[in-house]
């Protein structure tokens, strides 16, 4: 029964076809360094996961941010849990997709035919530091507040578009309830809406290229 719905199915959506493309595919002999894409991306995942959750309770404003995250860690069941994950995945997910560059740089797996592959990683590893960078202020505590307002205040220094650049994180000259909002509308529309962007360019060309050999003493 399962197997004749199967092959309905497969029929009508080219399942086989999907299966064989994305996930059967001969990869080089390698080693656990070339893992650590998929981790990222599993990491990724797992941040979207946990983070849909925390906007259950969070409330983005200054007056009630910081008691909704109180109330996520003391009064939600399983609050603790999902916050935990999505706090220490942040910082894992930095090191690993860190790790991943590395990884690829050491093998120079960005050459020919793979730059666009390292330059939407570019796009990934700076994305990634945004969700970090904007993440860090929802809480709306004093380590938040102030790791902010130098953050912002560093970007302020930048020649000839400091000042601009400053405005527009801010959302006017000081931290305020325009820069939690803009903050909180960049770490769960915008930057996540590039990373995935950047992520299924980055699969396709994986997936179109596959994934290169450890360069040999000749190559
Ligand atoms: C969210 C971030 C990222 C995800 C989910 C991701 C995912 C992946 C995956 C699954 C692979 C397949 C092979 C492997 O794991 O090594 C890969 C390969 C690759 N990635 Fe990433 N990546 C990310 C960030 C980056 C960054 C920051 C760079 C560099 C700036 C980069 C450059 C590359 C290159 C050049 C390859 C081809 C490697 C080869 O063919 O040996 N990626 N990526």
């Amino acid at each position: 029964m399962a197997n004749k719905i199967m092959q309905w199915l497969d029929e009508r959506l080219g399942l086989t076809t999907i299966y064989n493309t994305v996930l059967d595919r001969k990869v080089p002999k390698v080693n656990w360094w070339f893992t650590l894409g998929s981790a990222s991306l599993f990491l990724f995942v797992l941040q979207g996961i946990t983070g849909i959750f925390l906007t259950v309770y969070y409330v983005p404003s200054p007056d009630h941010a910081y008691d909704s995250i109180q109330f996520i860690m003391n009064g939600v069941s399983f609050g603790w849990l999902i916050r935990g994950i999505h706090h220490w995945g942040a910082t894992l997910m930095v090191l690993t997709v860190f790790a991943h560059m590395l990884r690829t740089f050491y093998f120079a797996a960005y050459k020919y035919p793979r730059e666009l592959t390292w330059l939407t990683g570019v796009v990934l590893f700076l994305a990634t530091l945004g969700m970090g960078f904007t993440g860090y202020l929802l809480p709306w505590n004093q380590k938040a507040y102030w790791a902010t307002t130098v953050g912002t205040q560093i970007a302020g220094t930048i020649p000839f578009i400091g000042e601009f650049t400053l405005n527009v994180l801010r959302g006017g000259p000081g931290l305020s309830a325009v820069t939690l909002a803009r903050f909180f509308s960049l770490h769960i529309w915008f930057i996540p809406a590039v990373i995935i962007l950047a992520i299924s360019i980055h699969m396709y060309l994986i997936i179109r290229l596959g994934i290169s050999m450890i360069p040999g003493k000749d190559d």
